[in-house]
């Protein structure tokens, strides 16, 4: 059958057993970054559009090209986020918490809009899981993130990566790296197209976003923002430096690291994997010192990241915490009733395990070949092999009371009481 409706291009679904990952990914989220003392902010999708063009920064390819925006019924105009940092920093300017104590230290996880060419690993709507940190101006801020990052990665059970830095120094530091850019690439322009050629008039180090070969090899040989540092970020940048290396976090500096957003001051980082291709990072974050002041709150210096979960999981090697798994099969509809009654029972001896009733009574052949199928997937859906029962529930079984457990690993079976089956359920819980 053709379907008359389709999802939108760039966007997808997520069915178990992939809908699984992201919430067990998510989960170690919230666990780990809530051992830090970081919590959930939750902030609306749709912003004022000119919250972004002022953060993000009008000339950006998320601005100019990347945004889903459109008048209100009102003639507002409003943006769907194309990422989540411009909203909590209006956030917490508006509630007041931009003054309040600090560090202030948030995370969050949620859809984020971007109109992109739609390939492996990016959509149009797509997932972050971000942090926040606000109020700390010395390196021990980056040096907390990214070690709160690296213990998330490591949980998921990533080895063998490391963080690429740079330093973009203050707006000074940029201006006078931007004109050197400019000076650099200018003769070189001829075979640029449109979009590149408006880059270098309006803000050079945007050029760094490009993904045209002629514009790479040109940055290749460009001058670096790591020379025209003033002191204090060149210090603070060994401090980064130092700190991640003492914390036992592989790092390297990247000096065409910029970024694709206005708003970072100093440190940029970004973590990519050689799976998703050479230029596909799964994460990126960095120092935005000046970004609460330039919306309207007071001078509080802020550091971050945020990960494409996309990206994430597609390349995690997170494997699913196994959990018991018992089907129970009612042989015909009569016995659907008792069939609903004993997986009543079970859950109560398998917490957090699951437990499911075959509630089309099919028969006990139809409902072995669900029970197998889901046996042979068991790795990836997450469930203890060892330990999965088919529960049989049919004229004989209802007659004596009892159930006929069949153990999919070895096909063993027996018919014992429901009690008996919960008593030794919970033992062997309690014996796991
Ligand atoms: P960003 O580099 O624009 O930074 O995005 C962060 C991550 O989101 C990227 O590394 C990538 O994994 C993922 N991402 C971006 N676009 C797409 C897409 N179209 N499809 C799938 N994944 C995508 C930011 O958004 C900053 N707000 C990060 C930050 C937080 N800096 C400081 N605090």
């Amino acid at each position: 059958m053709t379907p008359r409706f389709r999802a939108v291009k760039g966007t997808r679904d997520l069915f178990p057993p992939e809908s699984d990952r992201w919430i067990e990914a998510e989960r170690i989220a919230r666990e780990t970054f809530g051992s830090w003392g970081y919590g959930e902010v939750r902030t609306p999708v749709l912003e004022d559009t000119a919250l972004f063009a002022r953060s993000v920064g009008e000339t950006t390819d998320i601005v100019h090209k990347e945004m889903y925006t459109f008048p209100d019924r009102k003639g507002r105009s409003l943006t769907m986020r194309p990422e989540n940092t411009a909203g909590v920093v209006r956030a917490l300017i508006e509630n007041g918490l931009a003054s309040g104590p600090t560090p202030l230290r948030l995370y969050y996880v949620g859809p984020q809009f971007r109109y992109e060419r739609p390939q492996a690993g990016r959509y149009r709507e797509f997932s972050q899981i971000g942090v926040e940190l606000f109020g700390v101006e010395g390196p021990s801020g980056e040096a907390e993130v990214i070690e709160m990052l690296f213990a998330f990665l490591e949980s998921l059970g990533f080895r063998d990566l490391s963080v690429s830095l740079n330093s973009v120094g203050t707006a000074e530091t940029r201006a006078s790296f931007g004109e050197a850019l400019r000076a650099h690439v200018l003769p070189r322009a001829k075979a640029f197209g449109d979009d590149d050629r408006r880059k270098l008039a309006d803000n050079p180090l945007r050029l760094f976003d490009s993904k045209d070969p002629a514009v790479r090899e040109t940055l290749a040989e460009a001058p670096r923002t790591l020379d025209f540092l003033d002191d204090r970020s060149r210090l603070h940048h060994g401090e980064v430096q130092r700190l991640l290396t003492e914390a036992g976090i592989p790092h390297h500096d990247d000096p065409s690291l910029v970024r694709g957003l206005d708003y970072y001051t100093r440190t940029v980082f970004e973590v990519s994997s050689g799976d998703l291709g050479a230029q596909d990072a799964i994460l990126g974050g960095g120092r935005y010192d000046g970004l609460v002041a330039s919306l309207g709150g007071p001078s509080l210096p802020a550091v971050g990241f945020a990960i494409g979960e996309d990206r994430l999981l597609q390349v995690a090697p997170l494997t699913l915490p196994r959990r018991a798994f018992v089907i129970v099969l009612p042989q015909g509809t009569d016995d659907v009733a008792d069939a609903t009654r004993i997986a009543r029972e079970v859950r109560v001896a398998l917490p957090g395990g699951r437990v499911e009733v075959d509630l089309t009574a099919r028969g006990l052949k139809k409902g072995m070949a669900r029970a197998s199928s889901l046996y042979a997937e068991a790795d990836t859906r997450g469930f203890d092999g060892r330990a999965m029962l088919a529960l049989f529930v049919g004229e004989r079984e209802r007659a004596a009371g009892a159930v006929t457990v069949k153990k999919l690993a070895t096909g063993d079976q027996e018919t014992i009481p429901v009690a008996e089956l919960v008593r030794r359920l919970a033992a062997e819980r309690s014996t796991r």
